[in-house]
């Protein structure tokens, strides 16, 4: 298998290499802050060179979806059919950004809104599309505002609409409110939610390239993998992919929470050993090194432990897989060792089962049983042997769903079970020892 590559050493990005310029609000957010820092510059001419040299752009930049699964960016925008007669197809942004820890694409929305209408416009003509649909999500009200403000800007602008950018290309980009249900991040829920109907994912394939919002050939794509499409095309696909390490390519938004001094979100580049990300952005670890617990290193992926693998491992896709977890959103939840580390785990529990969407018996029945539990762990009032038994739920549930949220259920649960056992049965043996005393001095409340 791969090595983990933890000597190699990153000095990290230059402020000139960040895509993001603007996530301190250093800058506007208007159009013309926006052109000032690079962004609608000759965008005629990026739309001009055409689809096989975008989507050859993209494919060599190494871009894979920053939304979670990693899917590589210029392949999937391969799948679109040629669209010689301005059939309707659809780009789909995906902002339905409810990941646990994940405050990345909130920030691009908020700060840099122009950079993902662009990306838009040039995503969209890659993949073939006639408009995009961003779809928001419904907490998101101050954001659905900026984004609708930077949008009208552009038409007002000509860079959309007719003749976007006085290309001869028609474009149009519309955005789409959702109502607060997490499911509807999941992409095939997400095109059904557009159409009206309840939030509920789709069996696939067929994969929405084939059959899409409104049974036509669509994308749907997360917002920072957007959002960075028009600096690719710029800046050109080898200096994206120059870094980051093979497989693993480019800069990345990073969201830092939990037990760190400085919670935040930075631009790095993709694998930065995690201990660096830590320490050049974030301030340490509450009560440093020696008081860490374990990284829960992309949204809801495994947590790893111990401190050692935390302190070697990189942050990218491969690196993170190979210590059995995942980089997801790279929204990285620090816990150190004043966590109850059950009590975090039932959270993420009671979270998958109230936004189960239910159409699956595995995750509907499984996520409730889950759920309580991890209620029972916490306060220890559980048996040892349903250390085994909820082992066993969970991966009944894995892998026999119609999306992943029955998988990002389970693994956490089986997280705390390979690395947390003695916790579990020493909290179960207090809760028994507490019951003993209280039999025997006659009463416990
Ligand atoms: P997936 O692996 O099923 O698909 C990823 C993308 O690649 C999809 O757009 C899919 O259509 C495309 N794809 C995959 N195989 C394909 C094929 N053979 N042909 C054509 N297209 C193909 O993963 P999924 O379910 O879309 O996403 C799961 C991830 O989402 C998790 O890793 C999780 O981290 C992340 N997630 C992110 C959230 C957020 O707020 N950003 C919220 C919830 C989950
Ligand atoms: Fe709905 Fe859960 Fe099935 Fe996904 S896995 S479709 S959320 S019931």
């Amino acid at each position: 298998g791969r090595k983990l590559v933890s000597k190699r050493f990153f000095s990290g990005l230059k402020d000139s290499d960040r895509i993001f310029q603007n996530v301190y609000s250093k800058y506007g957010e208007d159009l013309k802050s926006s052109q000032q820092r690079g962004d609608w510059y000759k965008t005629k001419e990026i739309i001009l060179k055409g689809h096989d040299w975008l989507i050859n752009e993209l494919k060599a930049s190494g871009l894979r979806g920053r939304g979670g699964a990693g899917f590589p960016s210029g392949l999937k925008y391969s799948f679109m059919p040629p669209n010689p007669n301005r059939e309707p197809q659809y780009l789909v942004v995906n902002a339905d950004e409810g990941e646990p820890g994940t405050c990345k694409d909130r920030e691009i929305i908020r700060k840099e809104p122009h950079k993902l209408v662009e990306g838009c416009l040039l995503a969209g003509r890659a993949m073939n599309a006639t408009a995009a649909y961003i779809y928001i999500r419904g907490e998101f009200y101050n954001e659905a505002v900026a984004l609708q403000t930077a949008i009208n800007e552009a038409y007002k602008a000509g860079l959309l609409g007719k003749n976007a950018c006085g290309s001869g290309y028609d474009f149009d980009v519309y955005i789409h409110r959702g109502m607060g249900a997490y499911i509807c991040g999941e992409e095939t829920a997400l095109i059904e939610s557009i159409e009206g109907k309840a939030g509920k994912p789709r069996l696939k394939p067929p994969f929405p390239a084939g059959v899409g919002l409104f049974g036509r050939p669509t994308t749907v794509t997360n917002v920072e993998t957007v959002a960075v499409t028009p600096t690719i095309f710029r800046r050109s696909g080898a200096w994206f992919a120059s870094f980051g390490r093979d497989r693993n390519q480019g800069t990345k938004l990073f969201c830092i929470s939990g037990h760190v001094n400085e919670p935040c979100t930075v631009e790095e580049s993709m694998s930065i050993p995690l201990k660096e990300l830590l320490e050049k952005h974030c301030g340490g670890i509450k009560g440093g090194w020696d008081n860490l617990l374990g990284v829960v290193p992309g949204g809801s992926s495994v947590p790893i432990m111990p401190k050692h693998v935390c302190e070697d491992v990189l942050m990218d896709f491969d690196a993170l897989k190979d210590v059995g977890s995942g980089l997801g959103t790279a929204a990285v939840i620090v816990l150190n060792k004043q966590t109850d580390i059950i009590r975090a785990i039932q959270r993420f529990s009671a979270f998958y089962k109230h936004e189960s969407c239910g159409q699956c018996t595995p995750c509907r029945e499984g996520t409730t049983y889950l759920q309580r539990m991890m209620d029972r762990f916490v306060t220890g009032q559980a048996k040892e042997k349903e250390i085994d038994l909820i082992y066993e739920l969970s991966k009944e549930i894995e892998g026999h769903t119609i999306c992943a949220l029955g998988d990002a259920a389970a693994w956490p649960v089986q997280g705390l079970i390979k690395s947390f056992r003695p916790e579990m049965v020493e909290r179960i043996k207090q809760y028994e020892a507490k019951l003993g005393e209280s039999v025997s001095y006659g009463g416990w409340t």
